[in-house]
C-alpha cells in the first residue's frame, strides 16, 4: 500500500492522521500538488491511496474509511453519518472559508461562512453523552473531522470564543500524538500560509451555491440565524410581489403536437442524444452519459416554453453488428431488429421521452447519406487514396479499426484501439498502430491495400474553425468538448476514411468503390438527419435552417470530435445549409463501485437490470443524475445510493412533500388555509426564489447536477421552516396561534407544487404523483415560463388537495447488499488496475471486452443470463432442501444446478473443472 499526499494539503492530514491511528503499514510519499496519480481522472487529485492490488482510493474519507477497516476496528454507521456530513455540509463551507481566509484576507467573512456548522458541531457534542462523536473512544469521525479543522482551529482569528463543547473536544482530539504529528508534516507549523500554494491550485468555490446548502438538515441549528443566504427587505419584498402574480401563471401550452416543427418567434431546439450501437445492451454509464441527460433538459426546454424536438434512435451498421450476429447467429439485421427493441424498452423503462426513436438501417439513411457523399464529390472535399490494411489472415477478413489493438503511435499507450487512443484521446490510422493484434484471435495482422475515399478535412479546417469560433463562443460547450476539440485543431487535421471493406453499412454510390461502404462514423451522424426525416417529411425544417434552429448534441467525452470536428466538416463540405451544432454537451466517466463497468465480467448494472432491483425508475433516474459525471469523473455506488435514497428523498424531500400535504390533510379538512404572511414566511418566498433562480440559471446552462442540488436546498428550507414554525402544536392553540398554523400549511404546500414542477424533468412520475396528491391545476407547470421562473401561489386558499400519501421508501442495508453482490460490487482482484472502459459512448460497449483478449469463445451476453439462472437455480435448490423435499427431486435439481454452473463456466472462459486453465495466456 501506497499513501501519497502533499504538502499544505489539509485532506492531507486527516489521512496521514487516520493512517497513524489505525497503525496500518503503508508507505507515505510527498508529492506535489499537480501530480496526477489516478491515471483515469480528468484533474490531479490527493491524497490518493495505492491498494495493494493496484486500485486507487482517491476520496479522503474513503482512504480513511479504510485504514480503519483492514485495521479491524468496528465500525459504528454513526461514522458513515460524521463522514458523509463532513462531506457535503462541512468541506464546502471550509473551503469557502479558507479561500477567504488564506487568498482574499477576508477572516471576518470566513468567520461567517463557518457558523453554521460549526454551531452544529458544537450543538450535537454539548448534546452528546460521550466524549467523543461515536462513543466512549476516538474513532475515525473524530479523526476526520478533528482534521478538517485543524487549520481553522489553530488560528485564533478565525474561531469565536463560543462554540464551548467543540473546543473541549477538537483540543483533546488535536493533541492525539498521530494529529499533531500529521499536522506538522502537512502544515510544518505555518499555519494558514502553508497553505497558500494548494489553495490557490483549487477552483474558487461557488459562494452562494456553498453557503446555502451549508444548514445541515434537521438540525437543531436551524434556528439559528447564521451561517444562512443573508435575505434583504428588498428580496423579500419582491418575492412577495411575484408570490401574488400567481391568478397569472402564463395560459397552459398545449400538449405536443406531432410533427413538432420550428415555430416563427419561438426558440427551436433540436436536440440529440448519441446513437447507441446496437449490438449490446447500454450500461448505466451509457444511460447517465446519453439518453437520460438529453431526455432531463428536453424536459426542463418544455417547460420554459421552447419549441423543441428530441431525437434518438440506434446505431446499426458497422463490423461491430456483423460480429455479435455471427455469435449469436443471426443475421445483422436481426440483431438491430433485436437490440433496437431491447434498447427501446429500456429507454422506455427509464421513462426518456424521445420525440421520435428511429434507427440508421432504414432507405431515408441511404438517401441522405448518399447525397451529402455526393455533394461532398462534387464540391471536391473528397480525395481518393490507395489504403494499406490491416487483414487478419487466420479470421479471414479486414479488421475494423476497432478489432485492431496495439501501442499508441503518439503517447505509447499499450490498449490503444484501431481508431482511437483512450489515453491521450487522438485519432489513429489502424495500421499506424504499433505491435497490432487482432482482437478475436491474437494474431498479428497483415497489411494489404486498396483504393479509398477520404474526407478532405485540411482543405475544409478554415471554414470549420471559423464555425467553432462562433458556436463555442456563443453555445453551451461543456470544458472537454472544448478542449477535446482545440487539441484535434491544434494538431492539424488530416484526411478520414470514410469507405470501408465491410458488407453491413451504407453503400457507397460511387461506381469505382461498388464493393465498399461508409464507415460507420461517417454514416451515423447523419442518422440524426435521416431520423428527423423518418419523423416528418419536413425535416429540412430542422436541419437546413441554421439561423432558426439550435442544435444541442448530447454525449459521452469519447464522441465529442466525431460531433465538433468530421461531422461538421461533412456537412459544411455538402454546402447544402445544414444546421451545425451550436451547443456541445459531454460527460465524463461513470465509474461503477470502485471500477469500471464491464460487460465481460458481469460487472455493474446493465439497463435491462436496473427493473429488476425493484428500484422505481424515478429513484434511478434521480442517483444517476445526483452523480452525473458533469464536469468530471464520478462513481456509482451502491452505499451512496442507498445513503442518497434514505436522506435526500425520504428525509428530506419526501418528508417535506409528505409533511406539508399531511397538515392540509388532517388539520384543513383537505383545504388550502387562508395566508397571511408574516416576516418568517416572506423570508422562506425569498429563499426560495433564490434556489429556484439558480436552478434556472443552472439548467439554461445544462448544469444538471448542480441544478438538482438546489431542488433539494428548496425541500431543506422548508422542512426548517416547519420545524421553527410548529403548525401542529400551533393548530392546538387560539385564533391567531391556528392562524400561523394555516398560513404556514399554505405555504409549504404550495412550496410542495413547485417542487413538484422542478423535479418534473428529473422524477417525471413522482413529479406527476405530487401534482395529483395535490390536485394542483396544470396550469402549475407553466410557472417556469416567467422570465427568471417565479415562486408563485398556485394552491389559493380554499383550493381541495387529493390524498396525501409517502412518496419515497427506505432502501435497507441488507437489500442494497444483495444488489451489490448480485451485481458484482466486489472488486475483482485479476483486473488490471489502470485500464480505463474506453468507450462509455452511447451504448456503451466495445469490441475490446478485455475477455475478447483472452478468448474468443467468452459470451457475455449468455454469461449474465447463466448468472441469473443459477442464482435462481441455486435458490430453488435451497428452498427444496429447507421444505425437506424428497431426496430424488433435490438431487435432480442439484444436478441441473451443476450443469448450469458448467455452462456459465465455459460462458465466461473459464475452465469448468477447478484444474488449472490451459493455453490461455493469463
Ligand atoms: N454509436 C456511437 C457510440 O455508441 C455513437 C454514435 S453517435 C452518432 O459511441 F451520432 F454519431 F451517431
Ligand atoms: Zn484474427
Amino acid at each position: 500500500m501506497k499513501l501519497f499526499v502533499s504538502e499544505g494539503n489539509p485532506q492531507s492530514l486527516k489521512v496521514l492522521a487516520a493512517l497513524d491511528t489505525a497503525g496500518v503499514q503503508c508507505d507515505v510519499q510527498f508529492v506535489n500538488h499537480e501530480e496526477k496519480l489516478v491515471p483515469f481522472l480528468s484533474r490531479p487529485t490527493l491524497p490518493v491511496l495505492l491498494l495493494p492490488n493496484g486500485h486507487h482510493l482517491f476520496s479522503p474519507n474513503a482512504i480513511c474509511r479504510y485504514m480503519f477497516e483492514v485495521s479491524g476496528q468496528e465500525w459504528h454507521e454513526a461514522c458513515d453519518q460524521w463522514l458523509e456530513w463532513e462531506a457535503t455540509e462541512l468541506q464546502p463551507a471550509l473551503l469557502q472559508a479558507l479561500h477567504m481566509a488564506v487568498l482574499q484576507g477576508k477572516e471576518s467573512e470566513a468567520t461567517k461562512v463557518l457558523t453554521g456548522p460549526l454551531t452544529y458541531l458544537d450543538q450535537s457534542l454539548s448534546k452528546a453523552t460521550t466524549p467523543y462523536l461515536t462513543g466512549e473512544v476516538v474513532s475515525v469521525a473524530d479523526l476526520v473531522l478533528c482534521a478538517a479543522l485543524q487549520p481553522i482551529m489553530s488560528t485564533p482569528t478565525l474561531t469565536s470564543g463560543e462554540h464551548k463543547s467543540l473546543k473541549v473536544w477538537f483540543d483533546h482530539v488535536a493533541s492525539l500524538q498521530s494529529c499533531v504529528s500529521a499536522s506538522h508534516k502537512v502544515l510544518q507549523g505555518k499555519g494558514l500560509q502553508a497553505m497558500k500554494s494548494f489553495m490557490q491550485r483549487q477552483p474558487a468555490p461557488q459562494s452562494g451555491q456553498c453557503q446555502s446548502s451549508m444548514l445541515p438538515c434537521n438540525s437543531s441549528s436551524a434556528e439559528s440565524e447564521e451561517g444562512e443566504r443573508a435575505v434583504s427587505q428588498e428580496e423579500m419584498e419582491a418575492a412577495v410581489l411575484i408570490w401574488n402574480k400567481g391568478s397569472n401563471v402564463p395560459s397552459a401550452t398545449t400538449d405536443r403536437l406531432h410533427p413538432i416543427l420550428p415555430q416563427e418567434g419561438k426558440r427551436n431546439i433540436l436536440l440529440t442524444s448519441a446513437l447507441p450501437y446496437v449490438n449490446n445492451v447500454p450500461h448505466l454509464g451509457n444511460i447517465i452519459g446519453c439518453v437520460l441527460s438529453a431526455d432531463v433538459f428536453s424536459r426542463y426546454g418544455r417547460l420554459r416554453g421552447w419549441n423543441l424536438l428530441f431525437v434518438c434512435g440506434t446505431d446499426e451498421y458497422g463490423t461491430a453488428t456483423e460480429n455479435k450476429a455471427r455469435e449469436e447467429g443471426l443475421t445483422p439485421q436481426q440483431i438491430c431488429d433485436k437490440y433496437h427493441a431491447i434498447h427501446a424498452s429500456i429507454y422506455e423503462w427509464f421513462q426518456i421521452d424521445f420525440d421520435f426513436f428511429g434507427r440508421t438501417t432504414t432507405e431515408k439513411q441511404t438517401e441522405i447519406a448518399q447525397n451529402i457523399f455526393w455533394r461532398l464529390h462534387k464540391n471536391d472535399f473528397l480525395v481518393e487514396d490507395m489504403v494499406e490494411q490491416l487483414r487478419c489472415e487466420k479470421c479471414q477478413r479486414f479488421l475494423a479499426d476497432r478489432f485492431v489493438e496495439g501501442t499508441c503511435p503518439h503517447c505509447n499507450y499499450p490498449d490503444a484501439r484501431g481508431d482511437q487512443c483512450d489515453k491521450c484521446g487522438r485519432l489513429i490510422n489502424a495500421v499506424e498502430l504499433k505491435a497490432p493484434h487482432c482482437k478475436v484471435c491474437g494474431q498479428t495482422p497483415v497489411i494489404r491495400s486498396s483504393k479509398h475515399l477520404f474526407l478532405d478535412l485540411p482543405k475544409l479546417e478554415p471554414q470549420l474553425e471559423q464555425w467553432l469560433d462562433k458556436s463555442t463562443s456563443s453555445g453551451d460547450w461543456t470544458a472537454n468538448a472544448k478542449q477535446i476539440t482545440r487539441s484535434w485543431l491544434r494538431d492539424g487535421l488530416k484526411p478520414r476514411c470514410i469507405t470501408r471493406d465491410l458488407r453491413w453499412g451504407t453503400p457507397v454510390p460511387h461506381p469505382d468503390f461498388k464493393e465498399k461502404v461508409f464507415y460507420v462514423w461517417f454514416d451515423a451522424p447523419i442518422g440524426y438527419v435521416s431520423i428527423t426525416a423518418n419523423y416528418t417529411d419536413k425535416w429540412e425544417q430542422w436541419w437546413k435552417n441554421p439561423d432558426k434552429v439550435e442544435l444541442y448534441n448530447f454525449m459521452a467525452k469519447d464522441n465529442v470530435p466525431f460531433h465538433s470536428v468530421v461531422f461538421p466538416c461533412s456537412l459544411l463540405g455538402a454546402q447544402d445549409n445544414y444546421t451545425l451544432v451550436n451547443h456541445l454537451v459531454a460527460t465524463e466517466y461513470l465509474n461503477y463501485e470502485d471500477t469500471k463497468f464491464s460487460k465481460s465480467r458481469g460487472v455493474g448494472v446493465f439497463g435491462d437490470m436496473a427493473k429488476d432491483t425493484g428500484i422505481p425508475s424515478d429513484v434511478w433516474r434521480f442517483y444517476l443524475l445526483y452523480v452525473r459525471p458533469e464536469g468530471q469523473d464520478s462513481t456509482f455506488s451502491w452505499a451512496d445510493m442507498a445513503l442518497k435514497n434514505n436522506s435526500e428523498l425520504l428525509n428530506n424531500l419526501g418528508n417535506f412533500i409528505n409533511r406539508a400535504g399531511m397538515f392540509v390533510s388532517k388539520f384543513f379538512d383537505g383545504c388550502v388555509p387562508a395566508m397571511e404572511l408574516l416576516q418568517e414566511d416572506k423570508k422562506l418566498l425569498a429563499l426560495v426564489g433564490w434556489e429556484l433562480q439558480q436552478y434556472i440559471q443552472l439548467m439554461d446552462k445544462v448544469k444538471i447536477r448542480d441544478a438538482l442540488k438546489h431542488i433539494l436546498n428548496i425541500s431543506r428550507h422548508g422542512n426548517q421552516y416547519i420545524q421553527v414554525n410548529e403548525p401542529w402544536k400551533k393548530i392546538k392553540g387560539g385564533d391567531g396561534e391556528r392562524q400561523r398554523a394555516g398560513t404556514v400549511t399554505g405555504v409549504s404546500v404550495n412550496v410542495a407544487c413547485l417542487l413538484s414542477v422542478m423535479l418534473l424533468p428529473y422524477m417525471p412520475a413522482v413529479s406527476q404523483t405530487i401534482r395529483d396528491q395535490l390536485n394542483a391545476p396544470h396550469s402549475c407547470v407553466n410557472t417556469l415560463l416567467f422570465d427568471k421562473g417565479a415562486f408563485t401561489r398556485v394552491l389559493n386558499a380554499g383550493h381541495r388537495i387529493g390524498n396525501v400519501s409517502p412518496l419515497f421508501q427506505k432502501l435497507e442495508v441488507e437489500q442494497i447488499e444483495a444488489l451489490k453482490k448480485k451485481f458484482g460490487g466486489q472488486q475483482p482482484e485479476d483486473e488490471p488496475p489502470n485500464k480505463k472502459t474506453p468507450a462509455q459512448n452511447a451504448a456503451g460497449h466495445t469490441p475490446s471486452a478485455p475477455a475478447m483478449e483472452v478468448n474468443a469463445s467468452i459470451d457475455p451476453e449468455k454469461a449474465r443470463q447463466l448468472t441469473h439462472a443459477v442464482a435462481e437455480q441455486g435458490e430453488k435448490v435451497r428452498a427444496l432442501k429447507a421444505q425437506k423435499a424428497d431426496k430424488a427431486v433435490i438431487t435432480a435439481e442439484v444436478s441441473k444446478l451443476l450443469e448450469l454452473k458448467k455452462q456459465l463456466a465455459l460462458a465466461e472462459g473459464k475452465s469448468p473443472e477447478p484444474a488449472p486453465i490451459k493455453g490461455k495466456k493469463k
